[in-house]
């Protein structure tokens, strides 16, 4: 593999971490994500191909990138998403290769997934009650994700992590259900605060629930010591349960923002490229691809990108824009 210099911001953040958003589309409607109806789709000629895909990503890793992510929108609806798989493991065998998805799909894809060189998946679940979810997700799939799971476990997939985001009033109660059935799975769970990254905008601060509020729910049934080991890059904080069961974690995006040790950059699904999940700025990859340049365009598009990675997300403050596109666009 060719060798590129590493991609180092203006605040001496190293870029370690691509997250490729595949698709923007989804086959649930979280209500703290997308309305139930008319989403703005993107065309199908919008997206990146499985090749530019693959191009962009290989660029990244000359350059140092040593993890990618696949997200969407829910990743696993896209066709044929294990040659996808198998095309980035090609690029360099070791790669810490995940997939952050709803779980809808994993009975089918778990199998295929790990066969092609898939390392991790993180599953997200709000609820374990089936009324709940189908409230939260819009669609009555519970068991569809609980299916999914434990395919995964089947599969081999090891550690698999669980991400659940909380709001005030609908499924807040769940802290100590969620942990003590992750627990007893052998699944790290992990509680992610609720970011303004909706795409109705009814994002409310009242709404959230904070990592400190639910770490110390969690405190109130199980003893829980700071895991010695956490990546300082890491977004989610981590504990250890004292009697050996396991990780628990929690992710403060916006009580505690860990944006100074921030070392990802994220990809669209139509090829735009964003340093932050609140950039304002996006970059256009799929244009410098489809009209011919080649591999130092690439790099030259990522570095002058990294050169303004933002230090930090406002959120709170008076400065603050909710970006123009929400979570499923952007990727998670
Ligand atoms: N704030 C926090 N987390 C979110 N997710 C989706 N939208 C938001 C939001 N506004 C979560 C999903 C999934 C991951 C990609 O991000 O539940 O676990
Ligand atoms: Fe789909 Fe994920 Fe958004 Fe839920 S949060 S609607 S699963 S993209």
């Amino acid at each position: 593999m060719t060798s590129r210099a590493p991609l180092i911001d203006t605040h001496g953040r190293t870029v370690r971490d691509l997250r490729l958003s595949i698709t923007d589309r989804c086959n649930l409607r979280c209500v703290y994500c997308m309305p139930a109806e008319g989403m703005p789709w993107l065309a199908k000629d919008d997206l990146l191909s499985y090749e530019e895909l693959t191009r962009l990503a290989r660029v990244a890793l000359e350059c140092g990138v040593h993890g990618i992510r696949l997200t969407g929108g829910e990743p696993t609806v896209r066709a044929e998403l294990p040659t996808l798989v198998r095309m980035l493991h090609a690029l360099a065998p070791g790669l810490d290769l995940s997939l952050t998805t709803n779980g809808l799909k994993l009975v089918e894809l778990a199998p295929a997934l790990r066969e092609a060189g898939l390392v991790r998946v993180n599953v997200s679940l709000d609820s374990l009650d089936r009324a709940r979810f189908h409230q939260l997700a819009r669609r009555d799939r519970l068991a569809d994700v609980l299916a999914g799971l434990a395919a995964s476990k089947a599969a081999g997939f090891a550690p698999i992590k669980v991400n659940a985001v909380l709001m005030r009033g609908f499924n807040d109660d769940e802290v100590l259900p969620l942990a003590r059935w992750a627990r007893d799975e052998g699944f790290e769970l992990r509680f992610i605060e609720w970011m303004p990254l909706d795409f109705q905008r009814q994002w409310d601060r009242a709404k959230l629930v904070s990592a400190d509020e639910i770490l110390a729910t969690l405190a109130s049934e199980f003893a829980l010591e700071p895991a010695a080991d956490d990546d300082p890059s890491a977004p989610a904080r981590t504990f250890h349960y004292r009697d050996g069961s396991g990780r628990v974690g929690v992710i403060a995006s916006v009580t505690r923002p860990f944006c100074g040790q921030c070392d990802r950059i994220r990809l669209t699904a139509d090829g735009q490229l964003r340093t932050c999940l609140f950039s304002v700025r996006e970059y256009d990859f799929r244009r410098v691809m489809r009209a011919g340049g080649d591999d130092d365009a690439i790099e030259a598009l990522l570095r002058a990108a990294v050169l303004r990675k933002e230090p930090g997300h406002l959120i709170g403050q008076a400065a603050f824009v909710q970006p123009e596109r929400g979570m499923s666009a952007i990727g998670g």
